[in-house]
């Protein structure tokens, strides 16, 4: 085995080059469908190789196939920031490797947790006496409080709008539960009535969907689940995160009424995937839903284990990069980010909605600007083919109706005004073609 701390100042080296020349790589990767199989042996090694061939087969093998979500002209999906306090803190996690599955199993992990979470609720102004915890995604952590609203109501339907995240489908397939979709008004908003609400286990409100950045009403939608007796969930997965600026605090209406929140630091709080935050505001009722512990984790000390309030028993030490994000960039620093990603998109919508044949679909929001060429679909798609391809920048689509439609996302921190400039530059060119 080479010296860990050669190899590991190489890694670094590498991890700091990366980042350095990240603008000059394709942001949408150039390959094929298995053209990266191809490449990999078939079998596994039987004699032990140096660390330096697996960095050598970094640039070789994978650099090529990465979809570069570090790149500053990344557009699609919820772009993202993995900052170097979260990449340093990955490696120190990895390094005392905890597995927290009891509180005497990591005192440390456990305590940091509950105190970092806390810190998040704090800057995003929510309620006092909230109890917080991580999770990997917001799949998870949506699972999770549909595992306790079935728990607690002993009910088996989910109720949510038609644009819900998917997870939400999914988790509730997965538990077997019956979804029920809700149509949404001219903003895009779950609505509020026209609904059963008799014998529904969990109302899902989402406040900033994957789509268009929409904003279900949570406060009525919490009023009537707590009427009919249902448990009130709110996917902030995305938008959550711009509760740190004051002036979005508007969508933050009514989320003090639910019974769990998610928000998610990997997609706009800087913190390397995965993250996600999981509140609720019944804690006795999480904890009666998931706590199971086998005779062999009874301790005399302290019992309190954070696998109390979710479905894995071991849990790695993911408090530690959002501790170190929020340590080196301070809730000023992410405050500044996050404001000039708001800038960016509208400055991009008003780029779009001044020029001749572009379209605003639905309102900018946040740091999302939903848009098309004013042409038919098949244009719109093969645009969007078109602009990827070059690998200059990366957006995605959706669709409203059936009418296909882009997605310019902005949350990137290295993203400069020239980026965006870059990005409406490129979608001209490839749409005069
Ligand atoms: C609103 C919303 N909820 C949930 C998710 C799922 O997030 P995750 O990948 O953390 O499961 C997404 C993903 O983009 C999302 O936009």
């Amino acid at each position: 085995m080479s010296s860990f701390r050669t190899d590991g100042e190489a890694a670094l080296e590498w991890s700091a080059r990366y980042l350095e020349r990240i603008r000059e790589l394709p942001v949408l990767a150039q390959v094929a469908p298995g053209e990266l199989s191809a490449k990999l042996p078939a079998s596994p090694p039987e004699r032990a190789e140096p660390f330096s061939a697996v960095l050598a087969d970094l640039d070789e093998l994978i650099v090529p196939a990465l979809t570069n979500w570090q790149h500053p002209r990344f557009f699609a999906y919820f772009a993202n920031t993995g900052a170097e306090p979260g990449i340093l803190a990955e490696l120190l996690a990895a390094t005392m490797n905890q597995v927290a599955i009891a509180w005497r199993a990591s005192p440390a992990s456990t305590e940091l947790e509950l105190r970092v979470v806390d810190w998040v609720r704090q800057l995003l102004g929510l309620p006092e006496g909230w109890h917080g915890h991580i999770e990997d995604t917001a799949s998870t952590s949506t699972l999770a409080a549909l595992i306790a609203a079935r728990y607690v109501t002993g009910r088996n339907i989910v109720v949510c709008s038609e644009h819900a995240h998917s997870s939400v489908e999914k988790d509730a397939r997965m538990l077997g539960m019956e979804l029920r979709k809700v149509a949404v008004d001219g903003d895009l908003a779950m609505l509020v009535d026209g609904w059963d609400a008799d014998e529904v286990a969990c109302v899902v409100a989402t406040v900033g969907t994957t789509s268009f950045a929409s904003v279900d009403p949570v406060r009525a939608l919490a009023e009537r689940a707590h009427a009919a007796g249902a448990w009130l969930h709110v996917d902030a997965a995305y938008a959550g995160s711009s509760w740190l600026l004051e002036e979005e605090r508007w969508s933050q209406d009514g989320c003090e009424l639910a019974d769990s929140l998610v928000v998610n630091p990997h997609k706009w709080l800087l913190v390397p995937m995965d993250c996600s935050l999981l509140w609720t505001s019944r804690p006795e009722d999480f904890r009666r839903a998931f706590s199971l512990v086998p005779e062999y984790l009874r301790t005399p000390d302290d019992a309190y284990a954070l696998s109390d309030f979710g479905p894995a028993l071991g849990r790695r030490f993911r408090s530690l990069k959002l501790w170190a994000v929020l340590r080196c960039y301070g809730a000023d620093g992410l405050r500044a980010i996050l404001r000039e990603h708001v800038r960016l998109a509208e400055l991009f919508a008003s780029w779009v909605d001044g020029e001749p044949g572009w379209e605003l679909v639905a309102p900018q929001r946040f740091s999302l600007v939903v848009f098309r060429l004013d042409a038919g679909d098949e244009e719109n798609e093969a645009l969007l083919e078109r602009v990827n391809r070059s690998g200059e920048i990366f957006i995605s689509h959706t669709k409203l109706g059936d009418r296909y439609v882009l997605r310019f996302a902005i949350g990137n921190a290295r993203t400069t005004e020239a980026d965006v400039r870059h990005a409406w530059d490129v979608l001209r060119r490839e749409a005069a073609r």
